[in-house]
């Protein structure tokens, strides 16, 4: 035996005891069965067994790295978040990049809008920003989520992802138009997670210190620039490397590429919502630039790969619930849902106590509450009481709500979002589609006509419904589309 040899530790059970031989199973006799009694073949069977939590339900695939956001500007005249509370405060954030539709195994390179989930860990608590690459989504209403979530994924019958499926949904839900001109126009198909934005994509609520609040909506603008693949590129690189992105994240970040963006927000006045002409809680509408100018508050930046992909991303959680003083929800109905579903997708994936991990506890104070126990406690709180009101010196209540309380009118009921002046399903998709260049039209049609031609030959009701929403948005957009999907059905 070398020196080195002897200076490497031992192998052990999860119990601590030396392993003898990790290469051969205690049997009986040589050649004969394995004996009960060989309890380190059956701890690393039984374990291995146990090495995968339930995916998540959407966005499984994804990547993450750890990174610095400095704020470049005074927003104290419109929130009095204290981690944007002075030029050049710096906070630490998580980044979890994500693709929505695919298994955990899936490739990267494909059609999908892009998750960008980020947390920031600042001295009043985790803020929670679980954005996407896009800045408006394909329904309006959480109840439709897990419809149009069972359309992207697979049939129950085929197992495949069905063009029907997917077109018959987006023919019977107009207001998708907008999101789909977006998904099959150049930046449908990112280059990588670096070369692409991130948006809020929701309407979200400051409050400054004064109490007076503002609709903000926040848009992360990459500084690598906005580089996006065609299909066939994406076709190509999806086979030849699945994990295209993941890799050019983790390997950028190695060589101290540092990938960056410039967060910008448009902040709209409480009193500007009533009449703005499009509802401003409406996730299926932009807010013009030209009618609230982006303005800059600060960097973003990638710089720190985990270092262990399951426990840090994984098991890494971002809720939309996640708010910090001077920061709260919009009466967005989609993101209403939101503030339910992500804490109850946690507990069943990683677990009561997945607060507790390190990557998702928080890094810049500590949590004090009066939960308890559960799955995989560590008991963290040693003897400390566990109930409040006490009178042994336990946390107590600030009296001060995070955010704005709305004024509220009329009965309640399954109400259909409000509808302001210039609102309906197909004015935004139409105004993206004419800021095209004749070369992108040409792609938009190419990719969507290749999608649509794909439904079944006998549900041309599917195809005329999904071809009538563009067609909706502009003539001249719906008219392209018709000729192009006519004319690959006719070659089918
Ligand atoms: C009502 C509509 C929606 C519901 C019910 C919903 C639900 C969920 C659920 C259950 C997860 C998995 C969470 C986990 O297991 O950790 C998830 C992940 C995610 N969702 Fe949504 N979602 C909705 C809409 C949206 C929208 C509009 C966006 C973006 C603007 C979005 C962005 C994301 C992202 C980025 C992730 C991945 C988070 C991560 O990296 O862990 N979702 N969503």
């Amino acid at each position: 035996m070398t020196t080195q040899d002897e200076l490497r530790p031992t192998l052990t059970t999860e119990a601590g005891a030396p392993v003898a031989d990790n290469q051969n199973t205690e049997t009986a006799g040589v050649g004969g069965p394995a004996l009960i009694q060989d309890q380190q073949l059956f701890e690393k069977l039984a374990h291995f067994n146990r090495e995968r939590i339930p995916e998540r339900v959407v966005h499984a695939r994804g990547a993450g790295a750890y990174g610095t956001f400095t704020v470049t500007a005074d927003v104290t005249a419109y929130t009095r978040a204290a981690f944007l509370s002075e030029v050049g405060k710096q906070t630490e954030t998580f980044l979890r990049f994500s693709t929505v539709a695919g298994n955990l195994g899936a490739a990267d390179a494909v059609r999908d809008p892009r998750g960008f989930a980020l947390k920031f860990y600042t001295e009043e608590g985790n803020y929670d920003l679980v954005g996407n690459n896009t800045p408006v989504f394909f329904i309006k209403d959480a109840g439709k989520f897990p419809d149009f979530i069972h359309t992207q994924k697979r049939d129950p019958y085929t197992g495949s992802q069905e063009a029907d499926n997917v077109w018959d949904f987006w023919g019977l839900s107009p207001e998708s138009t907008h999101q789909v001109t977006w998904l099959f126009g150049d930046r449908g198909i990112p280059a990588s997670y670096r070369h692409m934005n991130g948006y809020g994509s929701h309407t979200y609520q400051w409050q400054n210190e004064a109490g007076e609040y503002f609709w903000v909506k926040y848009h992360f603008k990459t500084d690598q620039g906005v580089r996006s693949l065609t299909q066939a590129e994406a076709n190509r690189l999806a086979g030849e490397d699945p994990d295209s992105h993941q890799r050019d994240l983790r390997e950028a970040i190695e060589r101290g590429e540092f990938p960056a963006w410039t967060v910008q927000v448009q902040i709209m006045p409480a009193a500007d919502a009533a009449a703005y002409r499009f509802n401003p809680f409406d996730l299926t509408k932009v807010w013009p630039h030209a009618d609230y100018p982006p303005i800059e508050i600060g960097r973003l930046e990638l710089n720190r790969n985990p270092d262990n992909v399951f426990a840090e991303v994984e098991q890494s959680i971002f809720s939309p619930a996640h708010f910090v003083p001077g920061i709260g929800p919009s009466p967005d109905k989609m993101l209403q849902g939101r503030l339910f579903a992500y804490a109850d997708a946690h507990r069943y994936r990683v677990g009561v106590n997945a607060d507790h991990l390190p990557v998702n506890r928080p890094h810049a104070t500590e949590a004090l509450t009066n939960h308890r126990d559960g799955h995989l406690y560590d008991g963290r709180h040693g003897r400390r009481k566990n109930y409040e009101p006490n009178s042994f010196g336990g946390p107590v209540q600030t009296g001060r709500p995070l955010w704005a309380p709305l004024p509220v009118d009329g009965a309640t009921g399954t109400h259909e979002a409000p509808s302001h002046a210039e609102d309906n399903d197909f004015v935004q998709a139409g105004d993206l589609y004419r800021l095209m260049g004749e070369d992108e039209k040409q792609r938009l049609v190419d990719n969507l006509s290749g999608f649509i031609a794909k439904v079944s030959a006998d549900r041309e009701d599917i195809v005329e419904r999904a071809v009538g929403n563009f067609r909706k948005a502009d003539a001249d957009f719906g008219q392209r589309l018709e000729t192009a999907v006519r004319e690959l059905r006719k070659q089918r």
